[in-house]
């Protein structure tokens, strides 16, 4: 039995894993606490938004009080932590944002478990989630491990960097009974278009220019959504209290073979001529300090707890065209205002 707090359950990841929780464990009760930023979305919980082992808090998680509100009214005796500012492109034009969320959000919620937990930690988890991207960037060669020094380039990833740390801290200091999992790139639906591959899905659609930092070789590890949150769903039942396991689909792009591999499944999915969406890439701008590229080794979480990707990328980004096909009013609702204002900023010269 367990009753848990669910951190940023209205975003991509975080929704899965709400979604995954509720259904499969209908006797734990889970918590939803969302501050509804622009890439939280409540329209990704419909399906499970009256579950009776289900509810959703609007908050922040900076908010020490209503922290501790909420410890004390529900009991937790388990926090996912999912809420984050999570994009690298944000993360360059407003870097403190993601200090705030990210690291002293983090801090927060650490002092709320342990202040509610105290010395009663037994079948208590605080499971942290967090990105390859606190690796820094790798050569043509390797792969990250667990024991990899932490070389965070961007600030967001510097910021995840830091919550990891005060995670530890909080192992190491208080053996608060912490896991943490450093996954690679996530595609699926719910994905909000800002991101390469939902990006790309929207402006295929609407035959708009596809922007490609640079020349388009930067690469990048990517995992089915759905794979991840199975991943967390096992270290959080089965991996061990105060480690890391790394997340990785073994399934390494570079952006620009990603694109092609992408505009070539939707010329055949929406009937248009071979090649056409092709002809939408267009270079831009490269992105400042762009990590060249990240690497997973996953085989910790294979050899100790068995976990393997499901899902080969060629199929799993069929099915992620497919829900975007079949999700236009999602999309439509997700690209309107403040996603334009975003876009006409970031994108001025495409
Ligand atoms: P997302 O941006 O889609 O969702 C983040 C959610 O957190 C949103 O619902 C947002 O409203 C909420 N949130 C933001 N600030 C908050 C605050 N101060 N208080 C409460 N809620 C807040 O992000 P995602 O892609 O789902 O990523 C989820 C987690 O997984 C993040 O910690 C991210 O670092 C990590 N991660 C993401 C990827 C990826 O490819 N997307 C890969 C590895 C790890
Ligand atoms: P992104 O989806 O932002 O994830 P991350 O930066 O966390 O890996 O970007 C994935 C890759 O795609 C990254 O190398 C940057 C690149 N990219 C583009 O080339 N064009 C774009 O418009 C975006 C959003 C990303």
């Amino acid at each position: 039995m367990h009753t848990i707090l669910i951190t940023g359950g209205a975003g991509f990841i975080g929704s899965h894993l709400a979604r995954l929780f509720v259904i499969k464990y209908p006797e734990y009760k889970i918590v939803n606490l969302d501050k509804l930023t622009y890439a939280g979305n409540l329209e990704n919980l419909k399906d499970i938004e009256t579950a009776s082992n289900y509810s959703f808090v609007k908050g922040d998680i900076t908010d020490l009080a209503l922290l501790k509100e909420l410890f004390a009214t529900h009991q937790f005796t388990a926090v996912l932590h999912c809420a984050a500012e999570s994009h690298v492109d944000r993360s360059i034009t407003d870097p403190l944002a993601f200090v705030t969320t990210n690291v002293l959000g983090t801090g927060a919620l650490l002092v709320a478990a342990k202040e509610s937990w105290g010395n009663d930690l037994a079948g208590k988890v605080f499971y942290h989630i967090s990105t390859d991207e606190v690796y820094g960037s790798l050569g043509a060669e390797g792969f990250f491990t667990e024991s990899t020094a932490y070389d965070p380039r961007s600030p967001y990833s510097a910021s995840k960097a830091s919550s990891d740390h005060l995670v530890r801290a909080f192992y190491h200091t208080y053996h608060l009974p912490v896991k943490i999992s450093n996954c690679s790139n996530n595609y699926g639906p719910f994905h909000f278009p800002e991101k390469l591959i939902p990006l790309c899905i929207h402006n295929i659609i609407n035959n708009k220019p596809l922007p490609i930092y640079g020349k388009g070789e930067n690469v990048r590890d990517w995992l089915y959504v759905e794979d991840h949150v199975r991943a967390i769903d096992t270290i959080f039942h089965n991996g061990k209290v105060g480690e890391t396991y790394n997340i990785g689909g073994h399934n390494e792009w570079t952006n620009l073979n990603l694109v092609k591999e992408l505009c070539r499944q939707m010329d055949e999915k929406l009937g248009r001529e071979k090649g056409s969406s092709e002809k939408l890439i267009t270079y831009v701008t490269d992105r400042a300090g762009h990590d060249l590229r990240y690497a997973i080794d996953a085989s910790k979480l294979k050899n100790e707890l068995g976990w393997l990707p499901s899902l080969q990328f060629e199929e799993g980004i069929s099915k992620t065209i497919d829900w975007y096909l079949n999700n236009k009013e999602w999309l439509d609702d997700v690209t309107s205002g403040g996603y334009q204002l975003y876009y006409d900023t970031m994108y001025r010269k495409v």
